[in-house]
């Protein structure tokens, strides 16, 4: 017995420097751009709240399971000798006693968790500012209908403003997730799902697609860039104005190039264009990245996506339309001076 205590040893060393070392790392992820035990918004704190109740029971419950099995393999621990135990099947007192037991802790998790799934997603309250998301194959569309601005991939939002995001999915599912802000929610194609949250002070956030959706689930990102309320009017006040006139004469080109491609039928730019397939570019250079967080918005990068948008984002319903060299410049001129 002591023998194959000791020869345990090592393994028994090992777990104990992997547990260490997922202690330090999970340190480290505390503060990670995706993480959600640094809650910064009510709802985030919330959620947090019963997230960590949940966590510290079922500590507790792991940690008296385990005292009583160690006890127990002591306490009845075969001796020399010994006789065989009586063998025994079931035992009602128990057997009710634990299922009461749970039944009661589940108790204590549902009584704080169903009001949070009802106050967070109520229906739009007056104060609250309305933003209707649509999660696409492969990108956010954000709509704020009471400003009559839409862009996508890039949610401005102002602190301390409470928003109500109404979640619509015209495709397949997707799950609307900014991890910090605390909200996640399934966005489900025939139904509207609700997030109702007000972020605490200004910061730049990472949100993603957090249910699988198809080939580029993992490149369906988006910012959420949380502005004080006079930078957000600033930035909405730039969103409404109508699109630029391109001055350069390659953008003028680029312009030219644009209006006679299909590019029209799937796009919108203010009175340029009224597609509604892709994201509006109204605005397109006022964004830092390209193809739903996936690169910076960079005239080298905007003309590869053009060239060979599948190859930047596979399975991408923006079809290659053949465009090439001088015209791609072109192209990616008159984009980029959309501000
Ligand atoms: Cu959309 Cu995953």
């Amino acid at each position: 017995m002591r023998k194959s205590l000791l020869a345990r040893l090592p393994s028994a060393l090992l777990l104990l420097a992997v547990v260490l070392l997922l202690s330090s790392c999970g340190w480290s992820l505390w503060d990670a751009p995706m993480t959600t035990v640094r809650p910064k918004s009510e709802f985030g704190r919330l959620t947090h709240q019963i997230f960590m109740l949940i966590s510290w029971w079922t500590l507790g419950i792991g940690i008296a399971v385990e005292v009583g099995l160690l006890w127990a393999c002591y306490r009845f621990r075969e001796k020399p000798g010994q006789p065989i135990p009586k063998q025994v099947h079931g035992h009602t007192v128990l057997e009710v006693s634990w299922t009461v037991a749970f039944a009661v802790i589940l108790l204590i998790f549902a009584v704080p968790t169903i009001p949070v799934i009802f106050e967070t997603q109520a229906a739009t309250p007056a104060q609250a500012m309305r933003i209707d998301v649509s999660g696409r194959q492969w990108w956010w569309e954000f709509r704020y209908p009471e400003l009559k601005v839409v862009t996508a991939n890039e949610l401005h939002i102002p602190a301390g403003q409470l928003l109500a995001f109404n979640l619509h999915a015209p495709d397949v599912i997707h799950s609307f997730w900014m991890p910090q802000l605390g909200g996640k929610r399934d966005v489900i194609p025939g139904r509207v799902n609700r997030i109702m949250l007000a972020p605490d002070g200004p910061g730049e956030f990472p949100g993603q697609c957090a249910e699988y959706c198809g080939m580029s689930h993992a490149n369906m990102r988006f910012r959420v860039i949380v502005q004080s309320k006079a930078d957000f009017d600033r930035w909405a006040a730039d969103q409404q104005k109508p699109a630029v006139q391109p001055t350069d004469p390659l953008a003028q080109k680029g312009l030219e190039l644009f209006s006679q491609t299909t590019c029209v039928g799937c796009h919108t730019i203010t009175g340029v264009s009224g597609g509604v397939l892709g994201p509006n570019l109204t605005h397109f250079a006022s964004r830092k990245t390209l193809g739903a967080n996936l690169m910076a918005n960079t005239p080298e990068n905007v003309a590869k996506w053009i060239e060979n948008p599948g190859h930047m984002k596979p399975g991408a319903l923006m079809p290659d339309l053949g465009m090439r060299g001088e015209q791609t410049k072109a192209l990616a001129a008159y984009l980029l001076s959309l501000k």
